[in-house]
This record gives C-alpha cells, sequence and structure tokens, in this order.
C-alpha cells in the first residue's frame, strides 16, 4: 500500500504556524497506573498554558477510548495499538503547532519509546506520575480496582496486567508528598522554555 502513497506538499510550513503561535509545539506525555492522577494534572497544566496564550489539547484515554479508539481492548496488543494511534494523532497536532497533553497509562517502555520516536525525542516530555498501587486502590475514584480484586474486569493494570515503570522521565511526581499546585509549578517550569521560538 505504502507505495502507491505520495507526500502530500503543504502550502504552510509548521514553522509558519509556530511563528505565528509564538510558539513551539510539544508533547507532554503523562504516564501511570490508573487513579494515579495523570488527567487531573494534565488539566492544571493545559489551564496554565493555556491561560499563559498558548495553543494546547488533552487528549485522555478515557476520552479517546470512547470514539476513535472504541475497538481496542486492554489486551497487551491492544494497548500498544492505542498508543500508536495516540503519538500519530499527537505527530498531526504537532504538525499544527499545538502543545498536546497526554495522559494514558501507556504501561509498556516499548510503546513509550515509540511515541518519542514517532513524534521525535525532541518534541517529546515525559511525565511519571508515580503514585503506588495501594494509594491508587484507596482512592479508587472509577470503582474499577474493586472490580478488578473481584474479578468483574480483567488485564487491570497493577492488578492482572503490569506496568513498566519509567528509566528516565524528564519529571517524576510523587503525588503522596507532593502537592498538586507544587507539581504543576514544576512541570510549567520545566515546560516554559522548551516553547521559546
Ligand atoms: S492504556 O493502558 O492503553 O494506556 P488508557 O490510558 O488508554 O490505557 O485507558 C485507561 C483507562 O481505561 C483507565 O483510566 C480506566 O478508566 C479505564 N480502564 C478500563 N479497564 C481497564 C483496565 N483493565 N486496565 C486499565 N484501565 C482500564
Amino acid at each position: 500500500m505504502k507505495k502507491y502513497l505520495v507526500d502530500y506538499t503543504y502550502q504552510i510550513s509548521k514553522a509558519q504556524r509556530t511563528k505565528r503561535n509564538k510558539h513551539k509545539s510539544l508533547l507532554i506525555w503523562f504516564t501511570g497506573l490508573s487513579g494515579s492522577g495523570k488527567s487531573t494534572l494534565a488539566n492544571r497544566v493545559e489551564k496554565k498554558l493555556f491561560d499563559m496564550g498558548i495553543k494546547t489539547y488533552v487528549l485522555d484515554g478515557d476520552t479517546l477510548r470512547k470514539g476513535i479508539n472504541k475497538d481496542l481492548s486492554f489486551s497487551a496488543n491492544d494497548r500498544s495499538e492505542n498508543i500508536r494511534r495516540i503519538a500519530e494523532i499527537s505527530n498531526l497536532f504537532l504538525e499544527a503547532g499545538v502543545v498536546i497533553i497526554a495522559a494514558f497509562i501507556s504501561p509498556y517502555k516499548a510503546d513509550r519509546l515509540r511515541v518519542s520516536q514517532i513524534v521525535q525525542q525532541e518534541n517529546y516530555i515525559e511525565i511519571f506520575v508515580n503514585t503506588s498501587l495501594e494509594e491508587c486502590e484507596k482512592r479508587d475514584v472509577k470503582g474499577l480496582y474493586k472490580k478488578a480484586r473481584s474479578g468483574e474486569i480483567s488485564h487491570m493494570t497493577g492488578i492482572s496486567a503490569p506496568y513498566e515503570i519509567p528509566e528516565s522521565p524528564d519529571i517524576e511526581v510523587k503525588t503522596e508528598s507532593e502537592t498538586e499546585a507544587q507539581a504543576v509549578a514544576r512541570i510549567i517550569q520545566y515546560v516554559t522554555p522548551k516553547l521559546k521560538l
């Protein structure tokens, strides 16, 4: 199939788009267990950046799995495909000059590595939301851990499916010992210089 495809020629370049936006585009990738606080942090970070005049958009597992990825399960293969599609979508947003804030469990190292390769390493910031399984299970905001323990849900990350801890994330947030405001401030401080043209 690939050999019958030709490269589309864009009239407007990424450079022109970022120049107009007055900032670079970037993918800020939150990884961590379900209920670790990824989405909360992603939303808080987006609000700060948005208020700074940055063009932003949030991609989140619970949302994307209801639409474009609704054909995918939580098997290892389907999670990989889930993450691959998000990476490709993010790549389009990056071309469009947008700062993408993504919140996905993304439990496999190889899948996260592929994200950074698809969007290119310099555009990728990895944030490990490090909340212990005990704490996530205690919070159990969506009631999924309870269901996983009773066997109602299979392939639950942390219970019946693995989570591979990031070895060298750009930022690690320990939600049990750091406030949300502190974590957001740290992330903004790290990200801001990278947005400069
Ligand atoms: S990922 O592993 O493929 O990256 P993703 O972030 O898209 O996962 O979706 C995770 C969300 O799906 C969780 O926050 C949770 O609400 C829901 N979910 C439903 N079943 C499971 C499961 N078996 N394991 C993990 N999350 C699940």
